[in-house]
């Protein structure tokens, strides 16, 4: 296993199942009366986060908290990055007060690789850039098995503003390592050329990807990045790409909805059927609790899941 969790692309097929199935058993975990086991007590792990988050930062929170780890929380604003601290600076201070693990995002691709080049921390990658976020990736994955029992040879569609996701590329690795078939639908402007060395289908039609797919993961329209003329309108792409219920109509077959949040209304996904029985949003945000819980666990070298989780029954 490898001690840094920096992408999926870096993860073999082993890996990615070791750490689904302990999601798995941390599920079981959150379930009880008291959803707490004593896994990490007396490991501090740090919340670096650069970039804003809700769903990300609370969940990576609630994992150290229920496996008893101390937590510390930090925020670009109000810390003295900006006063123009250097990265490698504010990593080496924080390291000096004695830490084990740092979870970390940021607006920057490879950040999270810089860190493992000057602390001795293991790294977690909350989402970097444009690159990768392995553990949205993992949850989304583990949310598909809950539900359909395996991914192997499904058909996922990732839909929308590939160009700028990291949530993309985290699913077309994970998905294609456990057998998933992926394709991806959007305006051409919307998927980046190397697209096509991904293994993956395309398609430039939302009709046609709905016929082929079993599964629509719906990317937010990342809009505060898009300052060049990439599609024409709101509007336009709505009803061009937007997932509607009179889409998924025109198939004869149970289509399940995706999206890592946060979600556009009206946009990239029908305010209604963001809370349909089609969609499994919530389910996914549920199991991101689980899933940052076991890679905390695996990655920090204790003991096996067995013993971990058995502690507190
Ligand atoms: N899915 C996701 O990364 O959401 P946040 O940006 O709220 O963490």
């Amino acid at each position: 296993m490898n001690e840094h969790l920096l992408g999926l692309e870096y993860c073999s097929k082993e890996e990615i199942e070791s750490m689904l199935k302990a999601g798995f058993s941390f599920k079981e975990v959150l379930s009880r009366p008291i959803p707490k086991v004593p896994t990490l007590r007396g490991k501090t792990v740090v919340n670096l986060f650069f970039e804003n988050s809700t769903r990300t930062r609370i969940s990576f929170e609630l994992a150290q908290k229920r496996l008893s780890a101390d937590t510390v929380n930090f925020s670009a604003s109000g810390s003295s990055v900006s006063k123009g601290e250097s990265l490698r600076d504010t990593i080496r201070n924080i390291e000096a007060m004695k830490i084990d693990m740092v979870v970390v995002r940021h607006q920057s691709p490879g950040v999270p690789y810089f860190l493992t080049q000057c602390t001795d921390s293991i790294i977690i990658n909350a989402g970097d850039g444009l690159h990768e976020h392995p553990t949205q990736g993992l949850l989304d994955i583990m949310t598909l098995q809950e539900k359909l029992g395996t991914v192997k040879d499904l058909k996922v569609v990732i839909v929308g503003d590939i160009l700028h996701s990291r949530v993309a590329r985290s699913n077309i690795y994970g998905l294609q390592k456990l057998g998933a078939k992926v394709a991806l639908c959007g305006p051409p402007t919307l998927i980046p050329v190397q697209a096509e060395q991904w293994g993956v289908e395309i398609f430039y039609n939302i009709e046609d990807a709905i016929r082929w797919g079993e599964v629509l993961n719906v990317l937010r329209l990342q809009l505060e990045r898009q300052h060049s003329g990439l599609f024409p309108t709101r509007r336009e792409y709505a009803h061009r790409f937007g997932v509607t219920l009179e889409k998924l109509r025109q198939v004869d077959k149970e289509i399940t909805i995706m999206h890592p949040g946060p979600i556009n209304r009206g946009l990239e996904l029908e305010h209604d059927l963001a809370d349909s029985e089609f969609s499994v949003i919530l389910d996914q945000v549920t199991n991101g609790v689980a899933l940052r819980m076991a890679v905390l666990y695996l990655k920090s070298g204790v003991s096996t899941t067995e013993q971990a989780i058995s502690q507190k029954k």
